[in-house]
């Protein structure tokens, strides 16, 4: 090495350095503690499956970025949609003015989910759609003379976002209702459901949703339920029926349904969205993360025109939300060319092999000692351990094994991109073999 490039590169080591020590000073993760923070990995570039490190190392991504990014990094496409929106225009406001980008992507949502939802309101972040969506369900009730109708139902493990109203309605145990009770409405939560997607349907598997919609439903104004996967309360796959009986129960007590498909929305369980295995279509259902295909942040509530209607009526003549970044114009054209993306291929059959493979490759999880259930639903696989894993031990052992995951709780799981070819899905697959097999053996001599 010249004496040039050894200092070249000793500098963009400090470099390095300094970026991670200023990030570990001033800047706040997810789910972080500070004043000290776990370890995190600087990322200077992702392409396809892959991240690229600031350090030369190369992972291959296993959650597809929270499960957004279901095409892949710097996609061509993708790139395209946002240059050429870029040279019209990247942000107008959306109140009093409208755009191509917006009106094509609304029209495009209303063509692929259920029948019934016309109308689409586009939202920040998937946190905000659902905040987007209890207001909907809330001012409805008071649009129809009933204004007590403010409370919601929803299921124990779920998950719905960070914000005050997702929040309330997430597991009250995950979600840590006693620190924020001051603040929290009180909702009423059912058991959640016990019968597994796959297995024999039971009656009594409703009967805490049904008994609470009897006894509650004047103060309720809607239900609120991710489809047959609760994800981030647990990655648990629960039966069909369930949605399709709450959505009866809700019709004869005259409660909204309101469905996160947020996670699961765009393929990932296997239908293009998970109320597709209830045959039912929601009041309200919620949609973000791989709308944009990991591209930005951009989520959107749809709803029907028997909801929508009652709003000019009501006593606010309009409905009371908009945010400053509404419709992003960039947003939406990327979430179209996302979205042509996903219909322009076979998506059905490639979820269908990821599920097979995740399916056969995992299932020797199931011999370890440490290993309490393996699952596996569509592009979405979940190792359930016995005890919460030590994310200082267990995210540096995946980066080790050039994998990125980010497991959580008790779980080691993986929701690859779709675009994920089977040596790099293998990859995935034996690193958390591998993990469960390093966590089996300190659980033995621990
Ligand atoms: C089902 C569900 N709803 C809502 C959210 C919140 O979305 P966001 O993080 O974009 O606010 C998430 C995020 O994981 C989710 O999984």
């Amino acid at each position: 090495m010249t004496a040039v490039r050894r200092e070249e590169s000793t500098s963009s080591m400090d470099t390095l350095q300094q970026l991670i020590a200023l990030d570990r000073q001033h800047v706040w993760h997810p789910y972080a503690a500070m004043p000290n923070p776990l370890p995190v990995f600087p990322v200077r570039a992702a392409q396809g499956v892959r991240l690229e490190l600031e350090d030369g190392r190369s992972l291959i991504d296993g959650i597809s970025s929270w499960w957004t990014c279901i095409h892949g990094y710097n996609h061509p496409q993708l790139n395209q949609a946002a240059h050429t929106q870029m040279e019209r225009m990247s942000h107008v406001m959306f109140g009093g003015l409208t755009h191509r980008p917006a009106v094509d992507l609304a029209t495009k949502l209303i063509d692929i989910t259920p029948a019934d939802l016309q109308q689409v309101f586009f939202c920040d972040s998937g946190s905000v759609s659902v905040e987007v969506a209890m207001k909907l369900a809330v001012q409805y009730w008071h649009n129809r003379g009933k204004p007590n109708k403010t409370k919601f139902l929803t299921i124990r493990n779920g998950y719905h976002g960070d914000t005050f109203a997702a929040m309330s309605a997430c597991d009250p145990v995950n979600g840590m209702h006693h620190l924020f009770s001051g603040l929290l409405q009180q909702q009423y939560f059912a058991d959640a459901p016990q019968v597994k997607f796959g297995e024999a349907w039971q009656d009594d598997d409703i009967a805490s949703c049904a008994n609470l919609l009897e006894q509650h439903h004047d103060q309720i104004a809607a239900a609120i339920f991710e489809p047959v996967v609760q994800n981030a309360g647990g990655v648990r796959f629960y039966h069909p029926e369930y949605v399709h009986r709450a959505s009866q129960l809700c019709k004869e007590y005259d409660v909204l349904l309101i469905l996160d498909e947020i996670a699961t929305g765009f393929g990932r369980s296997g239908k293009l969205f998970a109320c597709e295995y209830a045959e039912i279509c929601p009041d309200i259902m919620c949609v973000g993360k791989a709308l944009s295909g990991g591209f930005m942040s951009l989520a959107a509530t749809l709803t029907t025109t028997h909801i929508s209607e009652t709003f000019a009526s009501g006593e606010a003549g309009v409905f009371m939300h908009g945010p400053t970044f509404m419709g992003n114009p960039l947003a939406c054209a990327v979430s179209l060319a996302n979205l042509k993306l996903l219909e322009s291929y076979d998506w059905q059959t490639k979820i269908a092999q990821i599920e097979a493979q995740l399916t056969q490759e995992l299932a020797p999880c199931r011999t370890l000692a440490a290993v309490r259930d393996v699952r596996v639903l569509g592009a979405i696989a979940a190792v359930e351990l016995h005890h919460p894993v030590d994310m200082a031990i267990v995210q540096p052992s995946f980066v080790e094994k050039g994998v990125w995951l980010r497991p959580f709780g008790r779980l080691l799981y993986t929701m690859p991109p779709y675009i994920i070819q089977p040596e790099e899905l293998s990859m995935i697959t034996a690193a958390i073999y591998a993990v469960a097999t390093e966590i089996s053996a300190s659980t033995i001599q621990g």
